[in-house]
């Protein structure tokens, strides 16, 4: 279980729905979820649907602000002849509050370069949205031990325009390529050195406040891996595919980042 964090590295944990469920399957699994999260209150929460899903999830969270909706991609234009895109404008009127920037599979299926994660990022906090940047070596890159090199050149490209002054808002989530979707899942060891790595590019970038920067770990994570993943030290939650589509499975994942009770040591 998670030791107590100081509050800028406050658990989070977020489900990233990928293109899954419908608006009514929406409904349904927005409810399932918010019964079983609704008294945690040792994390951040958030769910990220498919776009056409939003409002559904808007309207079905109505008052409850315990879970919080974040979006899987956005342009960085305000509005324009960008046919089948999304704006952050369009995306806060449905409550949106955080979006997944340089997913792997956007990097691999739409070109979603490190150039557009930065401007996407600098539009995201001047939207107030938070973006959640993700980074991650594939494969190949970790067997030819490319790992620190791929990570450092994605953190320094993705965050080369980044405001200083919004670090409070930004999120990073290291998710390796060959661990998203695969079952094989990065061990707490292999996670822990990557996010270490990742906190002191952010200080060096940032200064001394970017060591306060959440940094989640993505990548298969299950129920059964989530304590020994979310235990670790540099590690301050979770971005989670497909177990996040299960509330309870994603319950079970929230579960791991809580901080040990008194009643725990009896
Ligand atoms: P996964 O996906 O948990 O299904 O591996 C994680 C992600 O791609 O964010």
């Amino acid at each position: 279980m998670k030791k107590d964090l100081p509050n800028p590295r406050r658990p989070l944990v977020a489900g990233n729905w990928k293109m899954h469920r419908t608006a009514s399957d929406t409904r349904s699994l927005i409810q399932d979820i918010v019964k079983r999260v609704e008294r945690v209150s040792y994390a951040d929460l958030v769910v990220c649907p498919p776009f056409t899903s939003l409002p559904a999830a808007h309207e079905t969270l109505g008052r409850h602000s315990i879970l919080t909706l974040g979006a899987q991609t956005m342009h960085q234009a305000k509005e324009g002849a960008f046919t089948g895109e999304i704006s952050g404008p369009m995306l806060r009127e449905f409550g949106v509050r955080y979006v997944i920037l340089g997913h792997s599979e956007r990097r691999q299926y739409d070109n979603e370069t490190n150039e557009k994660v930065a401007a996407k990022a600098v539009a995201a906090v001047s939207y107030h949205l938070r973006p959640i940047v993700c980074v991650g070596e594939t494969l190949t890159q970790r067997e030819a031990t490319e790992t620190e090199a791929v990570i450092e050149s994605q953190i320094h490209a993705s965050l080369a325009a980044f405001p200083p002054d919004q670090i409070d808002e930004l999120v990073i989530a290291y998710e390796p390529v060959w661990a998203i979707g695969t079952g094989k899942v990065a061990t707490p060891k292999q996670a822990n050195d990557v996010h270490h790595q990742i906190r002191k590019l952010l200080v060096k970038r940032f200064g001394p406040k970017g060591a306060d920067i959440r940094i989640l770990y993505g990548g298969s994570v299950k129920p059964e891996n989530a304590v020994d993943l979310m235990s670790q030290p540099d590690i301050d939650g979770a971005l989670v595919g497909g177990a996040s589509l299960d509330a309870r499975s994603f319950f079970d994942i929230i579960e791991s980042v809580r901080p040990p009770r008194a009643s725990d040591h009896d």
